[in-house]
């Protein structure tokens, strides 16, 4: 089965995706990654996806369905975690089909991680991530052994552009204009499940068990 995993930014879905693939047999699709995958490497996605990504906006939903698509296509069979999409209603109807198209393993739940505001502007602006291998740390929730220097793989930690105070106020606007809706959109397929997304990341992940 797969599973939609949404919620404001800096709500966890990130750090929750990671357990939940630790446990295994399923495929991450973080469509944020891809888009700074992308971005790293200067392909025409990455180039297409900048100035949204960095200013906060959502990137259009022709571009976001056709690389999650295209991602599909490439690893059919698998049960996936869909983690920031869909963001907008028409990503929510395009999965859908999508899923039904391709025969891809249904949605068993949309889980959605509920996060004060107060406590997602604390983690985003505290986020560090590793230059090389990706991995997540927060400067005072979970800070690296040694400053600037990723535990897993030495690589150099860095802020995301996106992760300032005023870049993040534009993507909470962003979210909710067109991602908290789709609370209600999943409530009415009777797929909704809310996950209290506050204490640690341990406790936080006790609370999906019952869905995974
Ligand atoms: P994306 O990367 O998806 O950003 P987001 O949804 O804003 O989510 P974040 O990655 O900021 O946060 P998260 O919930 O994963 O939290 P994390 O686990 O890292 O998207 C970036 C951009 O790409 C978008 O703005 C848009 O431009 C574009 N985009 C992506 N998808 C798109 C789509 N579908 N359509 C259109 N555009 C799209 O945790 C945050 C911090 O908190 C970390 O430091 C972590 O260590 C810490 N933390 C996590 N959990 C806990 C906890 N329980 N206790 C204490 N600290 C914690």
């Amino acid at each position: 089965m797969s599973l939609v995993l949404f919620g404001p930014p800096g709500a966890g879905k990130g750090t929750q995706a990671a357990r939940m693939i630790r446990e295994g047999g399923k495929f991450h699709i973080s469509t944020g990654d891809l888009f700074r995958g992308a971005m790293k490497n200067n392909t025409p996605l990455g180039l297409e996806a900048k100035s949204y990504v960095d200013s906060g906006q959502l990137v259009p939903d022709s571009v976001t369905i056709g690389l999650v698509k295209e991602v599909l296509e490439n690893n059919r069979g698998q049960d996936f975690i869909f983690d920031g999409f869909p963001r907008t209603s028409p990503q929510a109807e395009a999965l859908e089909k999508l899923v039904h198209d391709m025969g891809v393993s249904p949605i068993r739940h949309a889980l959605f991680l509920e996060v004060p505001q107060e406590t997602l502007l604390t983690r985003l602006t505290g986020r560090r991530l590793c230059r090389d291998c990706g991995a997540v740390y927060h400067v005072e929730a979970s800070p690296t052994a040694v400053d600037g220097k990723c535990d897993k793989c030495g690589g150099e930690t860095y802020q995301r552009k996106d992760d300032s105070e005023d870049v993040i106020s534009t993507r909470l606007e962003a979210y909710a204009k067109s991602t908290e809706p789709l609370k209600e959109y999943y409530q009415k397929k009777g797929l909704f499940v809310a996950i209290d997304g506050q204490g640690d990341p341990d406790r936080v992940f006790a609370r999906f068990q019952p869905y995974l």
